[in-house]
């Protein structure tokens, strides 16, 4: 008897795909953490632009990468995140560090650090985590019991990332995501990728709550043992 096994769900996916309101929604319905590791490779990118770092050199970057204190508040209702201390949830969406955080989040030493960081939180959850990246079914968290792999057309996927940004132009905001995205799937260390057991979800005709509702009734399913 006693409480029950912690539930670990790894959603993975491109940009613009719902998966960051996808997981906090599912996270928060049903109790569970909620981790956004984009957030955490976001802020490891401010504090290296923050210090100089020329993060065109990946030797410069695998130096320092051990250096910056990265803690992520895993409450659905309120995720925080912050920096030696400072909370960076604000500046880490600004475009200077959206524009690098590819470049940086392929450098295996900062990889390979974060990825240490995310372990210990998800293994920390009591009641279960919902973990939301690029690698986390595939590197990450390979034995989560439920993997969903989230993705729409790039039309679908610019038009809500330029709704998210105020103002910004349509045809700017595709070419800036298809290019993160490339960059993102094409790195050596653990890209962009479905793992081979994971749901594929497509968001394209989706409403946010249907994905959300489709994404819960997967964990009640695996929660069940079915
Ligand atoms: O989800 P996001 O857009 O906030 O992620 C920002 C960047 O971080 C993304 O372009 C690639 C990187 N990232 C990663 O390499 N691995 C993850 N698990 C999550 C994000």
């Amino acid at each position: 008897n006693g409480a029950a096994k912690p539930v670990i769900v790894a959603i993975d996916g491109p940009s613009g795909t719902g998966k960051s309101s996808t997981s906090k929604a599912v996270a928060a319905q049903l109790g569970l953490n909620y981790l956004d590791t984009g957030a955490q490779y976001r802020a490891i990118t401010w504090w290296m632009v923050n210090n100089g770092i020329d993060i065109e050199d990946p030797s410069a970057v695998a130096a320092v990468a051990g250096k910056p204190e990265i803690v992520s508040g895993t409450d659905p209702e309120g995720p925080t995140i912050t920096v030696d201390g400072v909370d960076v949830a604000g500046p880490i969406r600004e475009q200077d560090v959206t524009s690098r955080v590819s470049a940086v989040s392929a450098v295996p030493e900062v990889r390979a650090r974060i990825t240490e960081l995310q372990r210990v939180i998800a293994s920390a959850a009591v009641t279960g985590i919902v973990v939301e990246g690029r690698d986390i079914g595939t590197t990450v968290l390979p034995d989560a019991d439920l993997k969903i792999f989230l993705t729409a057309s790039a039309e679908a996927r610019a038009a809500r990332r330029s709704g998210e940004l105020k103002g910004a132009d349509l045809d700017t905001t595709r070419e800036a995501l298809i290019k993160r995205d490339a960059a993102d799937a094409g790195r050596k260390t653990s890209p962009l990728a479905k793992a081979g057991d994971a749901v594929e979800v497509d968001t394209t005709e989706l409403t946010l709550q249907q994905v959300i509702e489709c994404v819960v009734t997967l964990v009640e399913e695996k929660r069940a043992g079915k």
